[in-house]
């Protein structure tokens, strides 16, 4: 018999962000409990489960609940064995290699994969091991800086795109298989609008995915970069944003298609290990106000 459970939801910041109670991830969920944990997605963005105990098994199931799930190209040697829907993100070494991806330093601001046509909707962080201190994972509502985005730079972005690199990760090296380029707009990568319509919710988002070396589609390289640069400093004010300090045990899911995320580096000496499940993609539409 699947779970039925009463869940309730207690929001962690203004802009976005809830934890919610009342529920053991490691069962299967009744369809109206499923139900219930996405609206609540869709109504927050961003939810925290905290003492969770999951195989990747449970972990895969849970994650399957919200659509199929993905892998990462390039990524394959970082996934548990016989799980290949699982990424490790960890700085663990073991036999001289790291056991998963992104080491220990920072991940600056970005939303995952966004360099790709069809983009992942959402993604799953589950912690097994975190540090005592740093490592801490901030995310942004994207809803909530276009909405307090000032007029003339909402004007400035109407019907545009913008280019996502997909030659740098998020820690901002070279993925192995590119080359370095000197002018950003020769950026290989996707183009998406800068203003997106949730497909679920309706409403619009910006879309931003990383600052380093994005173009806003037809201007200058010079123009690009100060209108870029305007709307990052807009964003990245602490009100459009929560910061998650992590316990063994928490299970995150975030929605791409309307916040970022960023994250603090940590004592290289200390061990983090996380298990992350990533949802199919669909390509990003364009919010019919700027359009
Ligand atoms: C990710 C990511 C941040 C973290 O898994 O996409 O950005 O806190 N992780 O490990
Ligand atoms: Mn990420």
């Amino acid at each position: 018999m699947p779970a039925q459970m009463q869940i309730e939801s207690v929001p962690l910041a203004d802009a976005l962000g809830a934890e919610v109670h009342g529920i053991d991830l490691s069962v299967p969920l009744s369809g109206e409990t499923v139900a219930a944990i996405r609206q609540t997605w869709l109504d927050h963005q961003v939810l925290v489960f905290r003492n969770q105990h999951l195989t990747d098994a449970q972990l895969t199931d849970f994650s399957r609940h919200f659509g199929d799930l993905d892998t990462v190209p390039g990524w394959e040697p970082f996934s548990p064995s016989g799980h290949p829907e699982v990424l490790i993100i960890s700085n663990v070494r073991k036999d001289g290699a790291t056991i998963g991806v992104l080491g220990d330093g920072e991940a600056s601001w970005h939303t995952d994969m966004s360099y790709l046509d069809q983009p992942p909707p959402g993604s799953l962080l589950y912690s097994l091991e975190v540090p005592d201190t740093g490592g801490d994972t901030c995310f942004m509502s994207m809803y909530a800086a276009l909405d307090a985005l000032p007029t003339d730079i909402r004007e400035a972005i109407r019907g545009k795109s913008l280019n996502h690199d997909s030659s740098h990760d998020s820690a901002g090296n070279l993925r192995s298989n590119h080359t370095a380029f000197e002018d950003v707009s020769g950026a290989p990568g996707a183009q998406h609008p800068i203003v997106r319509a949730h497909p679920e919710t309706g409403r619009p988002a910006l879309f931003l995915g990383r600052r380093l070396h994005a173009w806003i589609v037809g201007e200058s390289v010079e123009s690009s970069e100060a209108l870029l640069d305007r709307i990052w400093e807009h964003c990245t004010r602490q009100e459009f944003t929560y910061c998650h300090q992590w316990q063994r045990g928490d299970l995150l899911m975030w929605d791409n298609r309307c916040t970022m995320h960023r994250r603090d580096p940590f004592d290289a000496q200390a061990r983090r290990v996380m298990h992350r499940t990533q949802l199919k993609g669909d390509a990003p539409v364009r919010a019919a106000a700027s359009a």
